[in-house]
């Protein structure tokens, strides 16, 4: 193995993976082999384990030998034999850290020097079970792993629902819920980086019905992967359903050399009898704790000069940005693309990545002087960076041709005009290493980094890997944590948005490295209200970048209200704003203070889907109960009479009497909902609900609601 010592070894045949409400139960059979008996709410005693039936479910099926249906792993040993048994061999199980348990399941084949670890880590407070598998072998020649999958998970229900979660650039995260038929539904990537510009790794499966967002048994998942993923939901000839989730092995068959641990990344999962509501709750509670870099902590209100300036700026436009940043009163100003490079300067998306030096005319004075600039007026300085990629017009392109995933005797193929860089190659691990560290401690000053990754890997042939092209897919992603393990170990806190033309990049594996993440680029205030609900499934609002910019024809008041819901930011000219309009953005950041960490670190309630509603509704509760912020956004384009019905809350706590303030109510302006100043029972405002007001479109109601 990956050899372990026995800790807690267990006894009894069954092996549990418990957290508070749920259970994963596993049983060695006589033979060897290992079961997968049990998933689902957790039995109350622990004797009635026993009481469950066998299964025929294996916990982790090989292929080769009496496994009829897609296998978790399959791979050919040195002597030619295609097939694979795995056995229980033992099994360890502790508590790491407070309220983690891990376990560790070791399988081997009897036959091969072929070891399999099933690993798994209970968040008992959280209800999140992640998993993953470990492999080694220790036959004489490299061999290739054609599939080798994270987890495999065995369900029984009459039906089964899936939702999962699709688009493209600026419409991400769009929710689609099926009923699963037999065969096997595939949800996957192929897309290298920005891997999930066309589909999320994360699923919500219910069983027997569709689950609502309180009712219903449901299981949530996400890959903590940046990279190709696969899932394989297949019903059998029993309606049995088996979850294979891992990184997808097309074009990836992994060449692993003797003595050498393959690690799969984690699919971390959460079961809920309580609806998806609960699911997300549970997902949101463990990011902060440990799947989003500073979960816990604070984030900047800032002010971004993408759709503000594109590339055409200068020290003076910027200067005045920061005025106009300091009069909107926002922490911190963020320097998007366009400010680097000389040989050939990026004007626009065609030249220029790779060279990250400040571009001499449009900023003689260098980094250093914009960090002065904006240091003087109270403001944080951050900047915008693509580190994974190489535009044709580039002086890194003229330097290091072998540098770049590109296919030989092909031409080139590009995408937004670039290339991205061979990251399984150490010294371009080292390079992107250092376009941060030779900038941070040249400016040390610089408060907050963008990064950036603008295009997929299409004619993927990696010059460094030579003739094992396809582990390229899988050592990229892996290369690219290396050097974010690098940086955050040189860098434990400076504040970094992921960012991927927009949110082509969106997963645990990044987010441990990440603050916040960028959703869309498409900031138009109805679009983001679907794309926000989609994230919210599984990502927590602290990380969940939200700007207010001129997206659109929406009205200032809406776009506020939707990107109060997440970290708020700004991307426009503050200085086109109208006084009555600056004062509304300078009220709405001094509001968003008082009630931020209440949305940041609260539990997020759906209250009315913006996919059957002409109201979107949804609210974050303090843990204590004492304080809640509630959105409410009437998306549609019709008058709607509808909406003089109450919106009920939930969480609060019954017995106690709350006021409700509506925000982003201008002086002399009157508030829209009539609840405005008024104090309820917590029963009466989950019984009774209270009445938006709202009317049309673009009507937006924003409520502080606090504990008398
Ligand atoms: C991507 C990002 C945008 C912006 C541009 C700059 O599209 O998603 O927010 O930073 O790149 O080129």
């Amino acid at each position: 193995m990956i050899c372990l010592p026995l800790f807690g070894m267990a006894q009894a045949s069954n092996i549990i993976v418990k957290t508070a409400h749920s259970s994963l139960v596993f049983k060695k059979e006589n033979n060897g082999t290992l079961k997968q008996l049990y998933f689902g709410e957790a039995l109350q005693n622990s004797n009635d384990y026993n009481a469950l039936p066998n299964r025929r479910d294996v916990a982790y099926p090989t292929f080769g030998t009496s496994y009829l249906f897609t296998p978790a792993i399959r791979t050919a040993h040195n002597d030619g034999n295609p097939s694979l048994d795995l056995q229980y061999i033992s099994h360890t199980q502790q508590e790491t850290t407070t309220g983690i348990e891990e376990t560790i399941i070791h399988l081997k084949d009897p036959q091969y020097p072929f070891e399999v670890d099933l690993h798994f880590k209970a968040y008992k407070n959280e209800d999140i079970i992640e998993q993953w598998m470990s492999v080694v072998h220790h036959e004489k020649k490299p061999i290739t792993l054609n599939n080798y999958a994270s987890a495999a998970l065995s369900l029984r229900a009459p039906q089964y629902y899936l939702q999962h979660f699709h688009g493209d650039w600026a419409t991400e995260m769009q929710a689609e819920e099926i009923r699963l038929t037999a065969g096997i539904k595939t949800l996957d990537s192929r897309l290298g980086t920005r891997a999930q510009m066309y589909q999320s790794p994360s699923f919500l499966l219910s069983l027997a019905t569709p689950a609502g967002e309180d009712n219903g048994e449901v299981i949530g998942g996400t890959l903590s992967w940046s990279g190709n993923f696969k899932f394989d939901f297949e019903i059998d000839e029993q309606n049995q359903l088996r979850i294979l989730a891992g990184m997808n092995e097309q074009g990836a068959e992994y060449t692993l050399a003797p003595n050498t641990v393959f690690n799969t990344p984690a699919l971390l999962y959460s079961y809920s009898n309580t609806g998806k509501g609960t699911i997300s709750r549970n997902f949101h509670r463990w990011a902060r704790k440990y799947g989003v870099m500073n979960g816990l902590g604070d984030r900047f209100t800032l002010l971004n000069n993408w759709e503000a300036t594109y590339f055409n700026f200068d020290e003076k436009k910027l200067t005045s940005l920061f005025d106009d940043a300091k009069e909107l009163g926002v922490q911190l100003f963020l320097l998007d693309d366009g400010w680097f490079a000389n040989k050939y300067p990026r004007n626009s998306d065609k030249t220029g990545l790779g060279d990250w030096e400040e571009n001499k005319e449009k900023l003689p004075n260098g980094l250093g002087y914009l960090v002065k600039e904006a240091n003087n007026r109270g403001l944080q300085f951050g900047i915008w960076l693509e580190p994974e990629m190489v535009s044709p017009k580039s002086e890194l392109y003229e330097k290091h041709p072998n540098w770049i995933i590109k296919l030989p005797n092909r031409p080139e193929h590009y995408y937004r005009s670039q290339l991205v860089l061979d990251l399984t190659n150490p010294a371009v691990q080292n390079f992107v290493y250092k376009i941060v560290d030779d900038m941070m401690t040249k400016n040390p000053g610089i408060a907050y980094i963008k990064w950036d990754c603008n295009r997929m890997i299409t004619n993927a042939y990696s010059p460094y890997l030579k003739n094992t092209q396809s582990n390229l897919y899988v050592d990229y992603v892996k290369g690219l944590y290396k050097v974010l393990v690098q940086l955050r170990d040189k860098y434990p806190k400076l504040p970094i948005m992921l960012c991927s033309g927009g949110g082509g990049r969106v997963d645990y594996g990044a987010l441990p490295y990440f603050t916040e993440f960028w959703p869309s680029d498409n900031t138009g205030a109805t679009e983001r209200v679907f794309i926000q609900w989609g994230y919210s499934y599984f990502f927590p609002s602290i990380a969940m970048s939200a700007h207010v910019t001129d997206w659109g024809t929406y009205n200032l008041k809406y776009r506020l209200a939707v990107s109060m819901s997440g970290r708020l930011g700004f991307d426009l000219v503050p200085k086109k704003l109208s006084a009555e309009e600056l004062a509304l953005c300078q009220q709405a950041i001094k509001e968003y203070n008082q009630v931020k960490h209440t949305i940041w670190q609260g539990d997020l309630y759906r209250l009315q889907s913006p996919y059957t509603n002409n109201l979107a509704a949804l609210m974050y509760n303090s843990e204590d109960k004492n304080k809640a912020v509630v959105f409410m956004y009437h998306t549609q384009q019709l008058f709607d009479p509808g909406t003089t019905y109450p919106v009920k809350l939930k969480g609060l706590d019954p017995s106690k009497q709350y006021r409700v303030t509506e925000l982003l109510v201008a002086p002399g302006k009157k508030a829209m909902c009539k609840a405005n100043g008024k104090t309820f029972s917590g029963d009466y405002l989950m019984k009774a609900g209270i009445e938006s007001g709202t009317k049309r479109a673009q009507d937006a109601v924003v409520l502080s609601i606090e504990a008398l």
